[in-house]
């Protein structure tokens, strides 16, 4: 059991990626504060777990719900080990009719929840003496744009960033931070993907299909654990190739 004991808080826990994160933290020994702003999705999810899991439903985007919900994991688990930033919107619109509303929404969910988080949670950490492992979910949209989301895209990238700081700044506690960046992953209820872009996507992937959740949990469980000791500040990716470049282009010799 990688995790043994460890105490984590895994945001997002209600949707497709999270919830495949808390039953593999579960299965390794974790035990769990499960946040999501939807009650239902979040509770559906620790009925499955039991008593290894709480959860504690909240709306990230509010500024005091960070230290509300290392409070809840402080009082029901003794303590923070592990943040799990992994709650995230996106929504596509094109840049040309981009409301300023859906551009503050996202960068709300996908960035500034997730500093505030990390923020508490690290503070937690030093304080219970150090040590601790911070994983903020990004993209490949954080490298490369496509259309309609620019807000996503520039939230993943500087969410990138964020985990870079909090590596530099963290190190000397023991605290360690990566970013892991799903490929695409299908069955949200939230930000449902349509059958064109899934297509594409799965046609440019040199595996020749999605990510199923289980691929980024497992190295979420790596990057939380002892294995993964000496890595801190990078990206994980998880995407079967599909950033690595362009799997469905021809060779551009001719043949024959
Ligand atoms: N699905 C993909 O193809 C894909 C690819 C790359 C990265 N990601 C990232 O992985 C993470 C998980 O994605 P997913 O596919 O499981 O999505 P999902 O929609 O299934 O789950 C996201 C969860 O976050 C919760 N959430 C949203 N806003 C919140 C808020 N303000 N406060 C609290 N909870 C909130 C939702 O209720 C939902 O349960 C996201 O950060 C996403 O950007 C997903």
């Amino acid at each position: 059991m990688r995790l043994q004991g460890r105490r984590a808080v895994v945001t997002g826990a209600g949707g497709v990626i999270g919830a495949a994160i808390a039953r593999a933290f579960v299965a390794e020994g974790a035990r769990l504060c499960l946040v999501d702003v939807r009650a239902e999705a979040a509770e559906r999810e620790q009925a499955g777990l039991g008593a290894a899991a709480f959860v504690h439903v909240a709306d990230l985007r509010a500024p005091a719900a960070a230290e509300a919900v290392v409070e809840a994991a402080r009082g029901a688990l003794g303590g923070i080990d592990i943040l799990v930033n992994n709650a995230g919107l996106y929504p596509n619109t094109p840049l040309l009719e981009m409301p300023d509303e859906e551009w503050d929404r996202v960068i709300d969910t996908n960035l500034n929840g997730p500093f505030r988080l990390a923020r508490a949670a690290a503070r937690a950490m030093v304080a219970q003496g150090g040590g601790g492992v911070i994983v903020n979910m990004v993209s490949g949209a954080a490298d490369s744009a496509r259309p309609g989301s620019v807000h996503y895209s520039a939230s993943k990238a500087a969410l990138a960033s964020v985990t870079r700081s909090l590596a530099i700044e963290l190190g000397r506690h023991g605290i360690r931070a990566v970013s892991v960046s799903p490929g695409l992953t299908l069955g949200s209820e939230v930000s449902p993907l349509s059958e064109e872009y899934t297509r594409a996507l799965i046609a440019g992937n040199p595996l020749g299909r999605a990510a199923r959740p289980e691929d980024t949990a497992a190295a979420v469980v790596f990057a939380c654990s002892d294995e993964a000791a000496f890595i801190s500040g990078s990206v994980i990716k998880v995407d079967g190739g599909g950033s690595a470049g362009r799997a469905s282009l021809p060779l551009s010799t001719p043949r024959g």
